[in-house]
């Protein structure tokens, strides 16, 4: 069999292996994907990649949080994983390991997805890891402007240097909506156990994309408060991140449909 999986720290709760098992018994492919725990120790983390690779293992996906590790420990990059300066894909060829970050893509198929014509306008809450995949995939989509906000000015300030933004205080975060055609909430306000994103959507245009990257809940309060707009949650996300990695591994299509987020569904 092939093998492939994900390793994370905590993985317990990764919907991948579901994802990958679901494609896999729908094509037939005799592959198993797991989980494997890694601490947040880039040791760790190397020496079990190494493990894996000598168990002839296809690759892996990487989540939280060894991305960068993840990225410094291949031996060659695709340009977007640099970029993300993260890797969520671990592909093991016969004396190498190929990184590459299949989040952005899968952002940016996920918006696809709402809309053939994502606008001009993005405007982005955050700017930790994961605020930088996104950035990517709407440029990729052709926004034109990109607007950052961050409780923590100087991180969005950094950014916007980096990947030639605007950037707002986070104060000001509701007055900037009028114009956004897209908005993503990369914080962790909103999730289960996290206080809410305080946002006034009032000015958003009803046609508006709005998106959040977490799936616990996956119904957050911002997505709540955008009922009328087209919305994007994490699982939409998740499931496209990962017809890469069922492409390269397994040789198969991902399809990312209803009855695969009903089957993810009952998982969360
Ligand atoms: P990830 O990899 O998921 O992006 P991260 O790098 O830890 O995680 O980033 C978390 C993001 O949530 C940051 O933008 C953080 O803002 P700061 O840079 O100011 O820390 C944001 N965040 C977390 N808690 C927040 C809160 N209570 N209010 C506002 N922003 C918050």
């Amino acid at each position: 069999p092939i093998l492939a999986g994900v390793v994370g720290w905590p993985v317990t709760y990764s919907l991948s292996p579901v994802i990958h098992s679901t494609w896999a018994h729908r094509a037939g492919i005799n592959g198993y994907y797991v989980p494997v725990a890694v601490p947040p120790s880039e040791d760790e983390f190397r020496q079990i990649i190494n493990g894996l690779r000598r168990v002839r293992f296809a690759g892996v996906n990487v989540t939280k949080p060894h991305k960068e590790n993840a990225l410094r420990l291949a031996d060659e990059a695709s340009e977007i994983a640099k970029k993300a300066g993260a890797a969520n894909m671990l592909t093991f060829q016969k004396d190498h390991i190929y990184a590459d970050n299949s989040d952005v893509v899968g952002f940016a198929n996920a918006v696809k997805e709402q809309s053939t014509n994502p606008g001009i306008h993005g405007l982005v809450l955050g700017a930790g890891g994961a605020a930088r995949g996104i950035i990517l995939a709407l440029q990729s989509l052709g926004l034109k402007k990109i607007t950052i906000t961050n409780r923590t000015r100087e991180k969005a300030e950094a950014l916007a240097d980096e990947f030639s933004l605007d950037v707002v205080d986070w104060d000001r975060r509701s007055n900037n909506l009028d114009t956004a055609d897209i908005l993503v909430n990369t914080t962790s306000l909103g999730m289960t156990g996290q206080p809410s994103l305080e946002i006034d959507l009032n000015t958003l245009k009803p046609k508006s994309i709005v998106a959040d990257i977490v799936y616990s809940p996956l119904e957050t309060p911002l997505l709540k408060a955008a009922s009328s707009q087209h919305t994007i949650d994490g699982l939409s996300m998740l499931m496209h991140q990962a017809v890469p990695g069922f492409k390269q591994w397994f040789g198969g299509t991902g399809i990312v449909d209803a009855a695969l987020k009903q089957t993810l569904l009952t998982e969360i």
